[in-house]
């Protein structure tokens, strides 16, 4: 029994005999209300649509990580680009968090597009942030490198799955 249920009837009918015998059953246990709580609406409230999670989460927090991996040229020569004290792995290492945590927040329902490829878009999102994670925590500049490549590929996958242009 997953539900109860309320019956008007006239005093008398045979339906009254059948709801006396209900309730007879109901009292002595046989059958049973679900006491189960009902299900409250969820507290959580995704704030930003696509767009602004995009723009003013994943991306910014995207940005840290490439921008900590591989060197650029510059007029004074070749300048590594790898953090070089621990405020600045940490910084990675925040960054990475952000990027693991909003595939979770990518999943959320009202956000969510489908049950499927999006949400294995979504993990991948969390793997691979995982793996920032770890390489800034080991500060290690190959891994974060590498792990900056493989973060735009599911980036890309994403976008192109759901019809975006890519830059
Ligand atoms: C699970 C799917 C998914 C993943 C993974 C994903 N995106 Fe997006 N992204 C979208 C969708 C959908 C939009 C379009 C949102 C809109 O404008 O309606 C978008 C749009 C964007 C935009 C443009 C925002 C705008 O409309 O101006 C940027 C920038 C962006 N994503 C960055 C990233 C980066 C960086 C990553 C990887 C670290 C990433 N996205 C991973 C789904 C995804």
């Amino acid at each position: 029994m997953t539900s109860c249920f309320q019956l008007s009837v006239r005093p008398g009918s045979s339906a009254s005999v059948l709801v006396t015998l209900l309730v007879t059953l109901l009292v002595t246990g046989l059958v049973g209300c679900s006491d189960a709580p009902k299900p409250q609406a969820a507290p959580y409230e995704p704030v930003l649509d696509l767009h602004d999670l995009m723009n003013s989460v994943l991306d910014p927090a995207t940005d840290v990580i490439w921008g900590a991996a591989g060197a650029v040229i510059t007029a004074e020569g070749e300048q590594d680009l790898a953090p070089v004290d621990d405020a600045g792995w940490q910084a990675v290492f925040n960054a990475a968090a952000v990027v693991t945590e909003t595939g979770n927040l990518l999943m959320l329902p009202g956000r969510a597009e489908d049950n499927g490829d999006w949400m294995e878009y979504s993990s991948a999102l969390i793997t691979t942030g995982k793996e920032a994670m770890a390489a800034a925590e080991a500060k290690d500049a190959q891994a974060v490198f590498d792990v900056g490549g493989k973060l735009y590929l599911v980036c890309v996958a994403c976008h192109q799955s759901y019809s975006l242009d890519e830059e």
